[in-house]
């Protein structure tokens, strides 16, 4: 996991001061490596032009978010396959060690930059979009694994204001490389690998794995090489890298304990580090208590705006540079949400915790109650909870969650707010057994037809409530396998209303969500409505169906290949295709070929690209409780057969 942010802050600042004093004192050596980029030029005449070249990256996965191939894959917009063939991994669902050294292809080109000065620039382009807490410098250092400079990242995007990213939106990050030259070429070299120098690397250890002499490396590079400068391999063929055994899936995303309550608090990244839903304990609250309670609440923002102050001043004081615009960014958006934040207006549905009971309940925020990326889990009075540590962006998730309360929804109990590094707790309801994806393709267990269509009726119940009943109408905008939730009785909620949104038909900038989920008029024109909600949902019911990923390892969409089945006219070879497709374990188990037809007819339709072609909800709720195996009891918990079976 990450360091907390102000710990991570003030370490940032201090490699920024130190890699200043470094190029003050060196700066007149001219061997040094570049930190804007490695220049390059092209001609005019287009048949003497090297760039661009096929060449490759060694990459080393970072904990926790990149240890495995498919987020490593998102990053560098390439398939899973191209990775493990080269890196010699056999099984591209296992998940990855820290540092275990992979292959990444990428296409380098010489791209001129707008800074005239600077002419050309040779990179990989790669777009990668803010998360929170995201600097420059973090994402080159830590995601990038220093195959890139902040101070390049900067060169290159003139447009963006470092002092004020944007959470959700793009930024290009220049992956340093070369193409081999006329000479090089002749030398038998196909690619020169760009490799980040690691502190305890030689020359000669690099030339050992690489397999290639001390002098080829010598000749390409800088005299000057230190740690983590990106250091250009010359090879004729890529070495057979010497992998770990793989270790299965049911570990993968870098959480080492138990995969239990799930991923979807957090979402697959940072990037959901948001809220889930629901009401509080509000009636019960005596005006006494709200006086009491808001008193304290006043008292702790006074506390907390005095520390704002002293922060501030602090943050002035010191000098600018590439890392340092984030942290007064935050500050900013954390007194303006505090001016926005009507509090008032949650109190009677929430429970203020003190941060000190939540400390208690989590052993001090101890790893050993890490559940997944900043979401624990405590026990407070003998009742067990998920608490989520956020920034004061909660504000939006909070204004959403108030005005929803529903059975298959994850319900907020309650917040605290720390006043001592300005984070907020949200504490929700602890769901016993993980998330629907883990269920799906990480789990020994299988869930048996009648489980699946149970939770497929919880899930459309739990939009068609958000889209039929809530005043502004709230679109979730992030429904996936990994976000619907199971309770102890295999019932499904939903969680992590992060992204979630009030108020429809809106055009959006930032497009968010989670590939393979995401509609695709969302995609390209970035308009929000129910409909895209609908859109997703189609994707679960296919998951569910196929018990396939949404994108498998030749980067195939699970949408558009039940679009394929789909899409020829024979009723007969339909359901020929169909039986085929869907999950093994649900073939065993002889389910009516005319219940399956159903929900995929439904799936289908609601994965329509036309979405007012999409089903609503309402009749998607309708068509689901139609199907045969199932009378459709929405309220009742009761199952009469185990859910679940073991394989
Ligand atoms: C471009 O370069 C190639 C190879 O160097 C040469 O044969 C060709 O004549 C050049 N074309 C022009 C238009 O200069
Ligand atoms: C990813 O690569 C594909 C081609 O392989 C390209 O069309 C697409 O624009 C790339 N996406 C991004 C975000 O760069
Ligand atoms: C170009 O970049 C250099 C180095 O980053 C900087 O010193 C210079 O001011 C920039 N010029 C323009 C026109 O932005
Ligand atoms: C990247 O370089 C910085 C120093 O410039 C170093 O602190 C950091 O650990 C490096 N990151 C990785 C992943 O090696
Ligand atoms: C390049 O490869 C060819 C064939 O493999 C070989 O004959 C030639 O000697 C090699 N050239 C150099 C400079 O290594
Ligand atoms: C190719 O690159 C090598 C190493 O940088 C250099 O010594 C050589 O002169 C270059 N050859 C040409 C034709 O540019
Ligand atoms: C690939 O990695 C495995 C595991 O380390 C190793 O046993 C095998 O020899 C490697 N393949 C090749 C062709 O070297
Ligand atoms: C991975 O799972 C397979 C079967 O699912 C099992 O045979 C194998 O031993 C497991 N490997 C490891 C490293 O856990
Ligand atoms: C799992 O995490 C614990 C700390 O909670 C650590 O001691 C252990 O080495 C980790 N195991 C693996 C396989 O990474
Ligand atoms: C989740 O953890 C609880 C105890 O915290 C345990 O009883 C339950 O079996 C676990 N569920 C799964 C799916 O591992």
């Amino acid at each position: 996991m990450f360091p907390k942010i102000s710990t991570f802050k003030s370490f940032q600042i201090s490699h920024c001061l130190i890699l200043l004093l470094f190029l003050n004192t060196i700066h007149h050596s001219n061997s040094q490596p570049p930190t804007n980029g490695y220049t390059c030029t092209t001609t005019t005449n287009t048949s003497n032009n090297i760039y661009p070249c096929q060449t490759y990256v060694l990459y080393r996965p970072k904990p926790p978010e990149y240890l495995d191939l498919a987020s490593i894959a998102d990053l560098f917009n390439v398939s899973r396959l191209s990775i493990s063939k080269p890196s010699n991994i056999s099984n591209p669902s296992f998940s990855l060690l820290p540092d275990q050294p992979l292959f990444i292809p990428i296409t380098c080109g010489c791209n001129p930059v707008r800074n005239q000065t600077l002419k050309s620039l040779s990179f990989a382009r790669m777009t990668y979009t803010f998360k929170p807490d995201d600097t420059f410098y973090f994402v080159s250092t830590h995601v990038y694994g220093n195959l890139t400079t902040y101070e390049s990242v900067e060169v290159v995007n003139p447009e963006l204001d470092v002092l004020n990213l944007q959470i959700g939106s793009d930024a290009y990050f220049p992956i340093f490389c070369k193409c081999p030259n006329k000479t090089q070429l002749g030398n038998n070299v196909t690619c020169l690998v760009s490799y980040v120098f690691q502190p305890d690397d030689t020359l000669d250890s690099i030339a050992e794995l690489f397999k290639v002499t001390k002098q080829s490396i010598a000749d390409v590079n800088a005299n000057n090489l230190g740690a983590f400068d990106t250091v250009f391999v010359p090879v004729s063929k890529l070495v057979t890298l010497h992998q770990p055994p793989g270790v299965n899936q049911t570990n993968a995303g870098g959480s080492n304990s138990t995969n239990n309550q799930t991923t979807a608090m957090n979402g697959n990244s940072d990037d959901h580090k948001k809220a889930v839903v629901g009401l509080g304990v509000g009636l019960g609250v005596s005006v006494l208590l709200l006086v009491l309670v808001s008193g304290l609440l006043i008292y702790r923002e006074i506390e907390y705006r005095k520390k704002l102050k002293e922060r501030e001043l602090e943050v002035i004081s010191r000098p600018e540079n590439g890392g340092m615009g984030d942290q007064r960014r935050i500050i900013k958006q954390l007194e303006q949400n505090l001016l926005l934040a009507d509090v008032s207006d949650t109190l009677d549905k929430y429970k203020i915790y003190e941060i000190d009971e939540l400390r208690k309940a989590t052993g001090g925020f101890g790893h050993k109650f890490l559940i997944q990326g900043s979401v624990y889990k405590g026990c407070i009075d003998g009742k067990d909870f998920a608490i989520k540590k956020m920034k004061w962006n909660a504000y939006e998730e909070l204004k959403i969650l108030q005005k929803v309360n529903h059975g298959n929804l994850v319900r907020l109990e309650g917040f605290s707010i720390d006043p001592e590094d300005a984070s907020c707790y949200l504490v929700y309801e602890y769901i016993e057994n993980g998330s629907l994806n883990s269920w799906l393709h990480e789990n020994k267990r299988k869930l048996n037809w009648k489980a699946r269509l149970r939770i497929s009726i919880d899930v459309a119940n739990g939009l068609q409530y958000i889209h039929e009943h809530t005043r502004p109408q709230v679109v979730h905008k992030d429904i996936k396998s990994s976000n619907i939730l199971l309770d102890s009785n295999m019932r499904a909620k939903i969680a992590n209303f992060g992204l979630a949104r009030s108020g429809c038909n809106a055009i959006t900038m930032h497009i968010v969500g989670t590939q393979g989920y995401i509609a695709p008029e969302y995609l390209t024109d970035g308009v929000v409505s129910p409909k895209m909600d609908v859109f997703s949902f189609g994707v679960i019911l296919l998951e569910l169906l196929s018990g396939r990923e949404v994108i498998d390892e030749e980067g195939k969409v699970l949408w558009v290949s039940a679009h394929e089945i789909w899409e020829c006219s024979d009723e007969g070879e339909k359901a020929r295709k169909l039986m085929e497709w869907i999950d093994k374990f649900l073939q065993k188990e002889s389910c009516s070929v005319d219940a399956l037809t159903n929900i995929m007819t439904v799936a289908v339709a609601c994965v329509n690209k036309d979405p007012s072609k999409r089903p609503s909800m309402v009749d998607v709720v309708y068509a689901l409780c139609k199907s045969d195996d199932l009378f459709c009891d929405i309220s009742g918990n009761e199952f009469s057969s185990s859910p679940i079976t073991a394989r």
